[in-house]
């Protein structure tokens, strides 16, 4: 089974060729509406986006300079686009107005408002949150130590200081994705690592590339998790993202009981592409506990791995997780809601949940709070719980993965 492009490297894949010299060829680009809400930003930016009938994405960029965009740039549902697009922009001489939905509009924006404007952007937030409105202009360099673990922040910096005066040094304190740093370097731009400190001369130009969009892990990740649910299951999926940053998730499904071996990996403007089978012996499955840094780097995958937990020998608990509760959804308090809804025993904390295993759940209503891994992480959930179960919200599914509920329905028929 192949999977649509990752959705992480789709949306800055299509940030850079927006701003890029000459036209960028993507296939297998993300089918989610967050990655599309990205190319509709650039549209409007004055990059022309064209959608061939094979899926391939052709973008033509702005040669480095963006125009005044006559309407707002709506960012839908997406915090990447919101959060990445703001450092983009913001070395550019206009005012940008970024509206979203109303789950984006709860979400904390402060975090990159900080960094850009010690650059010397102005931006205006109302209360912490979108809508932003970007006043760009010529930026200097900072050097910046993120205290939250995220890569949308440390993107937004980046994409800053590729354009700033001087050189930007940025320094995380949990090491987060790292497509930005690849995605940066794919389009002709110099970017350094000394140890923990990422550093980036300002003043740089990208030119256009052409580029194949590995297949979404985490997308991968509900399939994963629903073999592990059937012992004797057999999964093989092409053309997979494996970038180290994103797949520890591997380490925690072969902690689980899960067999994955890996075969043909290649490497494409620095990310790691794979093929890789995973089977599942006879004879249940293992719990696990995930917390440190290892929370942040499967941080969109602890849905689905919490929704599998009652159904472990041991049970899973999740610490360190407090992002959890201000992605698109409260994720923690949905899932405890979702699992009890179900019949699940467990706890919760401010930063994550403990769920004990050996438990047996039921069909029930699922409240979805519109959010895309919710709703899929539930799915999987109701494969192994006893009567029917009802997402609300399942169409949610669409931000990230429309294929998500018909390739689910053709495993589940073999
Ligand atoms: C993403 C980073 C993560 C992740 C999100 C995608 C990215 O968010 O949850 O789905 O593409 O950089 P944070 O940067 O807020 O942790």
């Amino acid at each position: 089974m192949t999977l649509p492009g990752d959705k992480s490297i789709s949306h800055r894949y299509a940030m850079l060729a927006g701003l890029a010299e000459g036209t960028t060829r993507l296939s297998n680009f993300s089918t989610g509406e967050d990655p599309h809400s990205s190319l509709a930003c650039m549209e409007a930016l004055g990059a022309t986006v064209v959608k061939k009938d094979d899926g391939t994405i052709e973008v033509t960029g702005v040669g480095g300079n963006f125009v005044q965009p006559k309407v707002d740039l709506d960012c839908g549902n997406s915090g990447s686009t919101m959060r990445m697009l703001a450092g983009l922009i913001a070395p550019h001489p206009h005012t940008f107005t970024l509206i979203g939905d109303h789950s984006l509009t709860l979400r904390p924006m402060e975090r990159i408002r900080k960094p850009l404007s010690a650059m010397g952007a102005r931006i205006d937030l109302v209360e912490g949150h979108a809508p932003i409105t970007v006043h760009g202009g010529p930026l200097k360099a900072i050097d910046f130590d993120t205290p939250i673990p995220s890569a949308q922040v440390k993107t937004a910096v980046l994409f800053a200081g590729l354009q700033a005066e001087g050189t930007t040094s940025l320094t995380e304190s949990v090491r987060t994705r790292d497509h930005s740093e690849h995605a940066l370097r794919a389009f002709g731009a110099t970017l350094n690592r000394t140890g923990e400190k990422l550093s980036i001369p300002g003043g740089q130009k990208l030119k256009a590339i052409d580029a194949m969009v590995p297949g979404d892990l985490s997308s991968a990740a509900f399939f994963l998790c629903a073999a592990l649910l059937f012992p004797e299951s057999n999964l093989i999926l092409d053309s997979i993202g494996m970038n180290p940053t994103r797949a520890s998730l591997l380490d925690v499904i072969v902690a689980l009981g899960g067999k994955i071996k890996v075969l043909n990996v290649e490497e494409q403007h620095g990310e790691l592409i794979g093929t890789i089978q995973v089977n599942v012996a006879p004879g249940g499955f293992n719990g696990t506990t995930i917390s440190g840094a290892l929370s942040a780097q499967i941080i969109d995958e602890l849905p689905v791995l919490a929704a599998i937990a009652p159904y472990t020998r041991d049970g899973i608990t999740i610490r360190d997780a407090k992002e959890l509760r201000i992605k698109e959804s409260d994720r923690i308090a949905l899932v405890a809601k979702n699992l009890k809804a179900m019949g699940a025993e467990l706890t919760e904390y401010e930063d994550g949940l403990s769920i004990p295993g050996g438990q047996k759940l039921h069909g029930a209503a699922i409240d979805s709070g519109t959010d895309h891994r919710i709703a899929m992480a539930f799915a999987i959930a109701a494969l192994r719980a006893s009567g029917d179960t009802e997402i609300h919200g399942a169409e949610a599914a669409a931000i990230s993965f429309p294929e998500f509920f018909p390739l689910l329905d053709t495993l589940s028929q073999r």
